[in-house]
């Protein structure tokens, strides 16, 4: 397993994240008994990075990563959990304001059966809390020892910009990451989201970076989804989101690449990710040691630059404007790379 760095910090975490969204869930997920499994093979690994949220099956998640990390060293562990969702039906119960924040890592902490958490992230944004009084209390959790680091989730890049910004002026605590949907067939955050956190020395962690189950190839030759997995149960989300004819070819691609280097298409598309250094981890959602197994691969093998290079265009996206209009008005205005020591300028 290899380890980075997240963001800016001095916190190492292995490059592949444990999600733990399945954990508890009836439908699509496992039980403790699965879930103890993954989580052990997975520390066995040299996994330490673990995420979950107390939204993840109202709370049974939690508990269930506590069992599974009975016996193990607390300090040898990256452990990240987020608040947000609705947790009860009071008006307060929800959000990002100071009383929820508190209350939701109290409770967090109760399910955890933790002293602090490594790393506590706001899952969503709230735009009726003022990011002040959100960066405060997250801070405030942070000097009551009851957290190490903060980072975000599903944040537009100017949010991101902003909440750090309001850190630094109250001489609070800054995020260190980010969550974000992103993968091969879903390169949203490439366009503005990525290189904010990149500015703001943010590590990027992704979720669903197998697209749901989709870029394992598991659905090759099929009309619709089969069975008793996501995309079966959950169609209804998960088809709009991935499952489009561009997308089922760029699977053929990825499983190319696989054949040719003896890997699995998920190992594929977990390195396709890895590759940019601006990504620290994807988080693997896993049901069964198998998928575990197969996606830990990825913690050590790297997929040589001409493959990423081609997948990447396989299926490219629009970056649109202001990337068009700085693509052709940039190099002319500014020159060469070696003025950018940071930045590789590519003349169209
Ligand atoms: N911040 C957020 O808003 C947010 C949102 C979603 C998730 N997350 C986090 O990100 C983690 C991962 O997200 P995700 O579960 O949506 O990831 P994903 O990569 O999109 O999908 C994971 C699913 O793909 C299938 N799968 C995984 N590995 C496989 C393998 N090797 N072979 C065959 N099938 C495999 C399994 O589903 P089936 O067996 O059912 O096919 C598994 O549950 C979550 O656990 C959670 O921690 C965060």
């Amino acid at each position: 397993m290899k380890y980075r760095y997240l963001g800016k910090s001095g916190l190492l975490v292995s490059r592949v994240c444990l999600g733990t969204m399945t954990f508890g869930n009836k439908e699509w997920g496992c039980d403790q008994d699965a879930a103890t499994k993954i989580t052990r093979r997975f520390v066995e690994a040299g996994g330490n990075f673990i995420d979950t949220a107390d939204l993840y099956s109202a709370g049974v998640s939690e508990e269930m990563l506590k069992n599974a990390i009975e016996g193990m060293s607390r300090d040898n562990l990256v452990l990240a959990t987020k608040c947000w969702f609705p947790t009860g039906t009071g008006v307060n119960a929800r959000g990002l304001s100071r009383k929820h924040i508190i209350e939701a890592c109290e409770a967090s902490l109760k399910r955890l059966n933790l002293d602090y958490i490594d790393l506590y992230q706001i899952h969503g944004p709230d735009p009726t809390t003022p990011i002040e009084e959100t960066m405060r209390a997250l801070d405030d959790l942070v000097r009551a020892g009851k957290v190490r680091y903060v980072g975000c989730s599903n944040l537009y890049g100017w949010q991101i910009v902003k909440a750090n910004a309001a850190a630094d002026s109250m001489g609070s605590t800054r995020f260190i990451s980010a969550q974000h949907l992103y993968n091969l067939v879903r390169r949203d955050i490439e366009r503005e989201i990525l290189p904010a956190c990149d500015d703001q020395g943010m590590g990027m962690i992704c979720w669903s970076p197998l697209a749901s189950g989709l870029l394992t190839g598991k659905y090759r030759g099929q009309e619709t989804p089969a069975g008793d997995t996501r995309f079966g149960v959950q169609a209804k989300l998960y088809l709009p989101r991935y499952w489009w004819d561009e997308s089922l070819a760029l699977v053929e691609r990825v499983v190319e690449t696989a054949e040719k280097h003896g890997k699995t298409p998920a190992q594929v598309a977990l390195a396709w990710l890895l590759a940019d250094d601006r990504v620290t981890a994807p988080i693997v959602g896993a049901r069964s040691v198998k998928q575990i197994e197969d996606n830990l691969v990825a913690g050590d093998w790297d997929l040589p630059a001409d493959d990423v290079e081609k997948l990447t265009e396989a299926m490219p996206i629009k970056h649109g404007y202001p990337k068009e209009w700085m693509d052709g008005t940039f190099p002319g205005t500014f020159g060469t790379a070696e003025m950018m020591p940071r930045h590789e300028v590519r003349l169209p």
